[in-house]
Formats: structure tokens, sequence, C-alpha cells
């Protein structure tokens, strides 16, 4: 069975994997770097950067020895070349790249968004082509038809803030630490969401696309009035995303006859959006799938698992591949 070593660094997650292409994680580990960007409210790119450098190398000989694999017995090495924080992409593109070449490995150089995308076929064995899925991270808010490896169309991307992003701004507004969308959820489990009246960006509008800034500002004047509980804040902001997640998924759907909705990224381990989207695709007769909360944050399962689909389709990379910190899927 085929093996890949998968990873990651793009953001502020150090990851390694190993996968099979049927769907065994043999080992993996993330080290998140939140203490150390907590201070600032966000990811500092040259403090991730040089983190992913302290330790990647660690963890790849870490997730090797659980395994009891040596670099021999791999088939290729998958490593996220992009879209992230470009000195952050480079440490695990270079890591992989170097594994590759000593151990005569062919290379994949895999797109982050792909990861995410194609996570929930490692999660649903059942989870055919095509799907729509509702792509929610830190980065990008996304409504995509995938319809195969490297077949994508894309419906609907933000305007202006990603969801995650979003998320992370509201908390920092609401004093909350880095990142705010777990800070948030549970906050929000003591609120109203009727509670606050705030705005729902686009809902209802023909033009497919998401807007979150003018949801922030909202909240922004919502604390400074002082008139709100914080956990009413929280809890209505959520419910202010999850109407608008599912106005936008509605009318994608009614775009797309991909049989099943999927929904990957970092967003998607809230619980309350989950449920708002099961809900969605009941209502409109298609299947719905989501990976564990574990598999929609940052993570090299899901770039490893990408790297297998890629090699089966007989897609490998050259070493010269640079890494973007741009990359459309
Ligand atoms: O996919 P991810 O780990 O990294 C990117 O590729 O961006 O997503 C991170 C984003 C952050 O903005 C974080 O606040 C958000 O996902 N997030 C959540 C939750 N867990 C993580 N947002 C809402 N609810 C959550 N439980
Ligand atoms: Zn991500």
């Amino acid at each position: 069975m085929t093996l890949v070593l998968g990873l990651e660094s793009s953001c502020d997650d150090s990851a390694v994997a190993l996968v099979t292409g049927d769907r065994q994680i043999l080992a993996q580990a993330v080290v998140g770097q939140n203490s150390a960007h907590q201070p600032f409210g966000g990811v500092v790119p040259e403090i991730a950067a040089r983190a992913h450098v302290a330790v990647l190398p660690g963890l790849i000989r870490q997730v090797l020895d659980e395994a009891r694999v040596r670099i021999a017995a791999v088939d290729a090495v998958a490593a996220t070349a992009g879209p992230g924080l470009i000195g952050g992409v480079m440490v695990a593109l270079l890591a992989g790249k170097g594994l590759a070449l000593s151990a005569g490995k062919p290379l994949v150089a895999v797109n982050h968004l792909e990861g995410h995308a194609l996570s929930p076929r490692l999660a649903d064995p059942g989870l055919e082509f095509p799907y729509l899925l509702l792509l929610a991270s830190g980065g990008h808010c996304q409504l995509l038809e995938v319809r195969g490896v490297d077949d994508y169309r894309r419906l609907a991307t933000t305007i202006d803030d990603a969801a995650g992003e979003a998320f992370d701004k509201a908390a920092k507004l609401l004093g909350l630490p880095y990142p705010g969308g777990p800070a948030i959820e549970a906050l929000a489990r003591e609120g109203d969401p009727a509670a606050v009246p705030l705005p729902r960006p686009l809902l209802g509008s023909r033009e497919p696309h998401f807007s979150f800034a003018g949801l922030k500002s909202a909240v922004q004047r919502a604390v400074a009035s002082g008139a709100h509980r914080p956990a009413d804040i929280a809890s209505s902001f959520q419910q202010a995303v999850i109407d608008c997640l599912v106005d936008r998924t509605a009318r994608a759907l009614a775009a797309s006859d991909a049989p099943t909705l999927v929904v990957a990224g970092g967003v998607a381990a809230n619980q309350a959006i989950r449920g708002a989207l099961a809900g969605l695709a009941e209502r409109e007769g298609r299947a719905f799938s989501v990976p564990p909360g574990w598999l929609c944050t940052d993570n090299a399962a899901m770039i490893a698992w990408a790297g297998a689909e890629r090699l089966a389709a007989g897609r490998t990379d050259p070493l010269d591949t640079p890494p973007r910190a741009r990359w459309p899927l």
C-alpha cells in the first residue's frame, strides 16, 4: 500500500503525518504556536517561520519512529508549497525537498487548500466526487465544486475577510485569546444569539460571495457601546456568521447538482456551524460530510492524504518547485 509522508508549516502549526493510500494514519504530530503569537493577537510571520525551523525536523523524526517507518519505505514526500506565510511555507517545502532528494523519492507539492478540500475523503471512505465544499478557514472562505483531484470549480469567495479571520477579529475585540474561533464558540454557549442586532452582509444577495468586514465593524460598535454582555455579543456574532454561511451555501447548492455537501477548514470545527450546515443539507436533500474537528484545523494528515491522491493520479513535482504565498485552487 502506498505510504506518504506529509509536511505542513504554512501558518502557525508545524505538522507531520504518515498516511497510507487506504486511509490509515500511521502516526502524526501537530505543534501549534498559540502562546508565541498570543501577545500580538494574531500570527507574526517571522516568529512563525523561526518556530517551524526549530520544531519540524524533530517532528519528522518522532513520526517516523512512532510508526517504525524508515524514510526509505515511503513512496513519496508531500509538502505544502502554499498558499500561506511565505517564510513558513519555505520550511516544510525545503524539508520535503531535502528528504525527497536524499531518499530518492518523488516530491508532491501540495496546495494547502487542496489539503483541506480533500481531507473529508480521508475521514469518509464513501465520499465520492463531485461534492460541494464550503472551505472556511483563517485565510479563506470559498464554495467549491470538487470534481476530482486538481479539478475544482470555484463558485464563491470572500470579498473581504475570511470566516475564521472574522472569528479572530471579533475575539480580539472581546479580549479573547487567539485563535478566536474556539474561544468565541465556548463563550457563545453562555449567551443569547438574538440579544445583539448584528448585520448579515450579502444575505439573500444574488451575487454568490461572502463578506464579513461589516459584521466585524458592528461587533466593534457593540463592544464599544458597553450595552451588552460579552457572551451575548459572542453568541450573536456566531449566529450572524452561521446565517451568512448557510445562506451563501444554500445559494451555491441551488446552482450545483453535487449530491453531497461537505464542510472543511478550521471554522468547520465549530459545532454550531456543523449543525447548521447539516440541517441545510437535509432540507436540500443532499448527503452531508464533515471531517472530525482535528482534521478541520491545520494538520499534516490532510497534506499526506492529498499527496497520496495526487500520487495515485500520477502528479509529482520537480525539486525546483517554488513556494507560493498566493496560490488559488
Ligand atoms: O484551517 P485553519 O486551522 O488554518 C488556516 O488554514 O487558516 O483555520 C484556522 C481558523 C482560525 O481563524 C480559527 O479561529 C478558526 O479557524 N477556527 C474556528 C474554530 N476553530 C478554529 N472558528 C470557529 N469555531 C471554531 N471552533
Ligand atoms: Zn488551513
